[in-house]
């Protein structure tokens, strides 16, 4: 058997499945965000171990027997944050997180040519590198102590294993790697007050990257020294989990906030196109990726304000798309990455009239949400453009909403039948290839589809005059706020 750990901003999934990658059992514990000041947003690295130990102490209590049979783990986590760890890996300070912004004005230092001619991306504020340059000028005592950076995932290796290692996907969003030769930068490490000497050692996401520790073996009833794989960040986990591992394939996740992730074969950095191009979790394989910060989070934010549930929302708009309406929507309601990286910016609705209802609204903002994610798709160009994307994510229980972005995307969006096929499943994928050497292709299969839609040109050139009207409505904002 094998075990996916996922380390949620919300929660942290166990998730044990057997040698024929079939679904055993799951434990979930939930996790809290602390936000001390405006932009900030920390978490208690403790906290991870202390779910991790209820989770482990779950899924022992419930399926020992199972849990005693695993022979390999897989990591996966949320990115970006930064562990700071100083003499005998005591933590400093809380861990700063993916959607901390205070580091913006570090970002925009760090951000050069050289910089993203070493890394292939924008220096963002979310990313592990500026948040080190602001801990320096503003907890020059903390800074003084550190000796060791870790990314989320791997400080729950550190406890699993004792090991300080990290994987190509993950590092990729620090900011400190050298993104097509898949090792640290030394000059960006020293841009940063930094040496390799603070860097955890690098593995690929199916390698081996140390054994469970005895006394942690003993207490949950495993095998001691387990193989636990590299893993991967969230997104290259989750590709794991709905098979995106060939070159031209991707997937559309329609969480909180919504990714457009396709795999490549090789380096192709387009930094000036605000798109992430960061290493794949397997190896000799890249990725490239559209963020936008609020897409199913969108949904929620109107189903708040209306107080009713996104999926009555959604489902009150029936299952044919209709041509778009004069309403607009930007959905920077927190600032937006691809293609503006502009964290200033906020949403709006453009075309309110008297008669306006909740149905014109909720199409709106999902047409909004659509035109962002056609944005990233842009992003990436023609060449890069996959034949179908897998749709993951709250967002695609809504067909409406799945056939609006088929025809939006000019793309086939395939839906997968229910399951669980998320960052912890390929997290376990990756533990499964660490500890067999099975060819990670072979492995990471497509889950089985219950849907697919296709684009339809009902609508004809309606959505996209649609979108050049969202696209000019962004640069007037913006001089608008200058
Ligand atoms: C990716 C990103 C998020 C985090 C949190 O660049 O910021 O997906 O990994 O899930």
């Amino acid at each position: 058997n094998y075990l996916g750990l996922d380390l949620g901003t919300s929660s942290l999934k166990a998730l044990l499945i057997g040698d024929d990658q079939r679904v055993i059992a799951s434990a979930s514990v939930p996790l809290t965000v602390e936000r001390p000041h405006f932009g900030w947003s920390e978490q208690d690295p403790q906290s991870w171990i202390a779910a991790c130990e209820t989770a482990l102490g779950e899924l022992s209590d419930t399926h020992g027997a199972e849990l005693a049979a695993v022979a390999g783990i897989g990591l996966s986590g949320h990115m970006h944050g930064a562990t700071l760890l100083g003499a005998d890996d005591a933590v400093l300070r809380p861990c700063i997180l993916w959607n901390d912004t205070r580091s913006h004005e570090e970002a925009a230092e760090l951000d050069d040519e050289e910089a993203r001619a070493i890394t292939g991306n924008i220096v963002f504020p979310g990313f592990t590198a500026p948040k080190i340059v602001w801990v320096a000028r503003n907890e020059p005592d903390v800074f003084a102590g550190l000796r060791r950076v870790l990314l989320p995932k791997d400080y729950l290796r550190l406890w699993l294993t004792g090991e300080a290692v990290s994987e190509m996907s993950d590092a990729a969003g620090t900011a400190w790697l050298d993104t097509g030769a898949r090792d640290w930068s030394a000059r960006m490490l020293e841009k940063t007050g930094l040496t390799r000497g603070h860097m955890p050692r690098l593995v690929e996401g199916t390698a081996v990257s140390g054994g469970l520790r005895p006394e942690l073996a003993a207490r949950f009833g495993m095998q001691e020294g387990t193989v636990v794989a590299g893993g991967g960040g969230d997104n290259a986990a989750s590709a794991c989990g709905v098979g995106v591992a060939e070159p031209g394939t991707g997937f559309l996740s329609l969480g909180t906030s919504g990714v457009l992730f396709t795999a490549s074969a090789g380096y192709e950095p387009a930094p000036e196109t605000a798109l992430h191009t960061f290493c794949h979790a397997i190896p000799g394989l890249w990725h490239q990726m559209g963020v936008t910060l609020s897409a199913a989070g969108s949904v929620e934010w109107l189903s708040k304000l209306l107080k009713e549930e996104p999926a009555a929302l959604t489902g009150a708009l029936g299952e044919t798309v209709q041509a778009p309406g004069r309403l607009t929507f930007l959905p920077y309601l927190s600032g937006e990455r691809t293609p503006h990286n502009d964290s200033e910016i906020r949403g709006v609705f453009a075309g309110l009239e008297a008669d306006t209802d909740r149905e014109a609204m909720t199409r709106a903002v999902l047409e909004g949400v659509a035109f962002s994610m056609r944005d990233c798709l842009e992003a990436g160009g023609e060449a890069a453009r996959p034949q179908r994307l897998i749709a993951v994510g709250a967002g695609s229980r809504s067909a409406y909403w799945l056939q609006l972005l088929a025809n939006v995307l000019d793309t086939e969006i395939a839906l997968p039948e229910a399951g669980d096929f998320g960052a912890a499943f390929g997290a376990a994928r990756l533990g499964l290839c660490a500890a067999t050497g099975d060819d990670p292709k072979a492995v990471m299969t497509e889950p089985p589809i219950a849907r697919r839609f296709r684009p339809d040109n009902a609508h004809g050139r309606a959505f996209d005059d649609a979108y050049l009207f969202y696209r000019r409505l962004y640069p007037a904002l913006r001089a608008a706020m200058a």
